[in-house]
């Protein structure tokens, strides 16, 4: 098999500068997370979250994530298949190298890493990109305009339904309607649409309010269903409805399989960093003999931060803690 001819270090360069960026992302991912930890109903996590989904600056910063991610996986995956053709024939003794397990398994965890990544992509990000559906949360301020605060003072006041209500003042302005004139005929009609539109809407934030389903600020509806978050797409294009990550989370982390599941994804990202961190600095040429030992240490270091920082979240919230 013929691939591109590009020299087996630059193919390594690439891959550790590409390593070091997803470096920088799972201290940064994982810190972000410590904020589910929180008893805050989600305050914290979601802010950082409504951050992250609407900030411009993020959303390019996510394409190339994605890009980079794709980018380590396919470099990785042709520098082990290009050494392996510069060396048909296998070395007759295994080698007795006292490289890291983590060293020799590289390739193997890192797949395992790309499966663990579609199966938490599955859990959370698909949900973002309406791939999956989830549990979603919406600011109470994004779904008021006129027509809706006007239903729903009127449903205060007279304890009927949203709909009740429309369908009450339709009834009288059909009354009414062959004493006034045509122009004001129009206006009364474009008017009724406007209500009628505004119903579903006035309807989701009656039941949400009768069904507590207001955060504690009141600032938030949350436990949307998939349907709620459709029909507010429709009705309110801009309303920003969004995945309520901080639920979802506390919520999966609630089952024991789950949480096996998340600490198996850490454990091999273990593994896999525990080899990444020296050999990304070996490969950038930022290492020698005197410094060696501090490049181990701060990789070791980096790597425990990292995965117990993650393994933190699923553990304590399914202990309830
Ligand atoms: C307790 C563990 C974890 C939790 C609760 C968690 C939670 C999340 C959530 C909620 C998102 C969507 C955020 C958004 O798009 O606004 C996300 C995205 C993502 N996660 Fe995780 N994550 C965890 C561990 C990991 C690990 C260990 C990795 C990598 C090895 C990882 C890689 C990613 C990537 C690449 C994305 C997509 C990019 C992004 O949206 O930032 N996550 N995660």
């Amino acid at each position: 098999m013929d691939l591109p001819k590009i020299h087996s270090i630059t193919k390594k360069l690439f891959v550790a500068l590409v390593g070091s960026f997803l470096l920088a992302f799972l201290l940064f991912h994982m810190t972000a997370n410590l904020f589910i930890l929180r008893h805050d109903d989600g305050a914290w996590y979601s802010a950082f979250c409504h951050f992250m989904g609407t900030n411009w600056v993020v959303k390019i910063f996510e394409f190339v994530l994605l890009g980079v991610i794709a980018l380590h996986i396919l470099l990785t995956l042709w520098l082990a298949v290009t050494n392996r053709l510069a060396r048909p024939v296998r070395y007759h003794e295994a080698s007795r190298s006292k490289t890291h397990g983590g060293s020799k398994l590289m390739v193997w965890t890192g797949i395992l890493i790309f499966v663990c990544i579609g199966i938490h992509f599955y859990d959370f990000y698909f949900v973002k990109v309406g791939l999956v559906k989830g549990d979603y949360m919406v600011e109470v301020e994004k779904l008021q305009n006129e027509e809706v605060n006007t239903i729903m003072q009127y449903s205060a006041q007279s304890g009927m339904s949203p709909a009740d209500v429309v369908a009450t003042v339709e009834n009288q302005m059909a009354m009414y309607a062959d004493q006034i004139s045509p122009d004001q005929q129009a206006e009364m009609h474009d008017n009724l649409d406007k209500l009628r539109n505004a119903v579903p809407v006035a309807e989701l934030m009656s039941t949400a309010m009768m069904e507590k389903r207001l955060s504690e600020d009141g600032k938030w509806i949350r436990h949307l269903d998939y349907e709620e978050r459709t029909m507010l797409k429709e009705s309110v294009p801009d309303c920003g409805v969004e995945p309520d990550f901080y639920y979802m989370a506390r919520e999966k982390f609630s089952h024991w399989h789950i949480v096996v599941g998340y600490l198996f994804f850490f454990f091999v990202i273990f593994m896999h960093l525990r080899h990444a961190f020296p050999s990304a600095f070996q490969t950038l040429g930022l290492n020698n003999y005197k410094y060696n030992p501090i490049i181990e240490a701060l990789g070791k270091i980096y790597t425990w931060i990292v995965v117990l920082g993650f393994a933190a979240v699923p553990i304590l919230v399914y202990l309830g803690l």
